[in-house]
């Protein structure tokens, strides 16, 4: 099985199915991969992103499914701590401590709440965080699903910094970390190989830096 990065919090699992997780991965640059299921942790553009122009099934919260419906993609609604098996792969809505209006579709318009997940498919397990704060519960994350890898932002801003996902990478305890979330833009620009080696200097946790398109095997 295969993780790639393609970029911002892009990324694409390809096992005996392909994943997209959060189809945007920068200004004006489409996205060309073509999954079978697209996961969507919220409403915000940035993780929207190309959702509707791919068109394939699509797992997110209830409210955003409920207007990709509407939009005529075939949506799986869900909720936060709640499963669903897609063709063979597994979904756990995690929580996001983070906003969420549905930006694609009107100012205001409600996107429910933010979320991440841990996706199962061929026995490995990935935690995609979203776009999150650092939380506790992430603990929890760990303990019950036991990640084999955890995509974490790590541009500050709008999510953690490399000071918190440092801390969230202790608490997931995933024995790889991809950081996710940084230099799209000027706003949440970082140096990942300064977290890399903070990490892997204090934690026996290995820190996969990729460029845009790079994968790891699993
Ligand atoms: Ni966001
Ligand atoms: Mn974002």
């Amino acid at each position: 099985m295969q993780l790639t990065w393609l970029g911002h919090s892009c990324v694409l699992i390809t096992g005996s199915s392909r994943v997209l997780v959060d189809p945007f991965i920068g200004d004006g640059v489409p996205v060309r991969e073509v999954p079978d299921i697209v996961a969507v942790t919220h409403g915000h553009a940035d993780h929207v992103g190309e959702t509707l122009h791919l068109a394939k099934k699509t797992v997110a919260i209830n409210e955003i499914a409920k207007y990709l419906k509407k939009q005529g993609i075939p949506a799986e609604g869900m909720n936060i701590g709640g499963t669903i098996d897609v063709d063979g792969v597994r979904f756990t809505m995690t929580p996001a401590v983070h906003s969420a209006w549905l930006e694609p579709a009107a100012p205001g318009y409600c996107g429910g709440a933010a979320a991440g997940y841990v996706i199962t498919m061929d026995g490995k397990r990935i935690y995609h965080a979203g776009d999150t704060a650092l939380f506790s519960d992430m603990k929890l994350i760990g303990q019950l699903y036991k990640p084999d890898v955890a995509c974490l932002p790590i541009g500050g801003r709008f999510t953690m910094g490399p000071d918190e996902a440092m801390m969230a990478a202790q608490f997931v305890g995933a024995p790889l970390v991809i950081p996710i979330h940084y230099n799209t833009w000027p706003a949440i620009a970082v140096d990942p190989s300064s977290f890399r080696r903070a990490i892997e200097r204090t934690t026996d946790i290995k820190v996969a830096v990729l460029s845009p398109g790079e994968s790891v095997e699993m």
